[in-house]
């Protein structure tokens, strides 16, 4: 299979519109040496066939498609090679590019949990502003383990893992989680048996997730924040970054830590990184501690071989 980052940013993009924390003045002068970043997504395809699904739909989709010849095969005056969208939560970064995909000329393939669903009927109705559109053909992902394929990507499988993180503001439910909020997704290449865990919002790992992770190949997991007080410290948020789901990477318990006790062939790989995140400085300290730890920081157009 193949994955392409699309987006490695967390909400907000890098640098974010209205921030001039070091990172974001940094890149925006090209005084620091940093890549900037949209918002995130990644898109998968098997070894056969063009087609392939999008993971999460950035409010950066159109420049990220523009990005990636590979998204427009030009088979017909129009057309796309998504054949369908999966979302891992119903927040703002992963949901409203759904808006963009509104001139599909069939139903929008759309794979997501229950809960999420409804915050996006409900709270951000991006679902039913779609009916008036192209309109949706929404698929349920079920939390009982099983797996799931997506027509048109041949030699994929997927299955869901409920995660412990955070549902968006406008969600009923976020301050009062439910099982599906958020998920992580373990995509396997059902020829080679290879196998990616993706869960760019994850809050905590319990020991049945972390045995899934151990499984893959390759994880790219939640590279929001390096500590928890991260937004704090800068004066911009009253948060924790676990208060918020977001495990941070730094200290006990962190990412890092957990991403050491991965078996020695899997490939570790940080995604959804925050604007305010010092990994985001290639000459910062944080970031060759990373490199110590064989820890990868995802970036725009990078591939993935598995
Ligand atoms: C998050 O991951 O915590 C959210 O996406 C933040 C946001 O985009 O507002
Ligand atoms: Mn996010
Ligand atoms: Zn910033």
């Amino acid at each position: 299979m193949r994955i392409t980052v699309l987006g490695s940013s967390a909400g907000g993009g890098f640098p974010q519109w209205n921030c001039n924390c070091r990172n974001c003045s940094g890149v925006r002068s090209g005084t620091l040496r940093a890549r900037p970043r949209t918002q995130s997504s990644i898109f998968v395809r098997g070894d056969e066939g063009a087609d392939g699904v999008l993971f999460n739909a950035s409010p950066d989709i159109l420049e990220q498609i523009r990005n990636h010849p590979a998204l427009q095969p030009a088979r017909a005056v129009r057309d796309t090679a998504v054949a369908g969208v999966v979302l891992m939560d119903g927040q703002i970064d992963h949901a409203t590019g759904l808006f963009m995909l509104r001139e599909r000329s069939t139903p929008l393939p759309i794979w997501c949990t229950d809960p999420v669903a409804e915050d996006l009927t409900e709270g951000n109705p991006v679902l039913r502003v779609l009916g008036h559109f192209c309109g949706v053909q929404r698929q349920r992902i079920a939390l009982d383990g099983a797996s799931f394929a997506v027509p048109g990507v041949p030699g994929l499988h997927f299955r869901a893992f409920p995660l412990s993180s955070k549902a968006a503001p406008y969600s009923p439910h976020r301050e009062a989680p439910v099982p599906g909020d958020n998920i992580g997704m373990l995509i396997t290449d059902s020829h080679s048996g290879r196998s990616a865990f993706y869960a760019p919002g994850l809050g905590e790992i319990t020991p049945a997730l972390f045995d899934v992770m151990s499984g893959a190949d390759a994880v790219l997991v939640d590279g929001t924040f390096w500590t928890d007080d991260e937004m704090i410290r800068l004066g911009l948020s009253s948060k924790t970054a676990r208060s918020i789901g977001h495990l941070p990477q730094s200290g006990p318990g962190g990412m890092i830590e957990w991403l050491d006790r991965l078996p020695a062939r899997s490939r570790r790989l940080l995604i959804h990184i925050n604007n305010t995140n010092p990994i985001l400085d290639e000459d910062s300290n944080e970031r060759a501690l990373l490199a110590q730890h064989r820890i990868e920081v995802c970036e725009d157009r990078m591939t993935i071989e598995l």
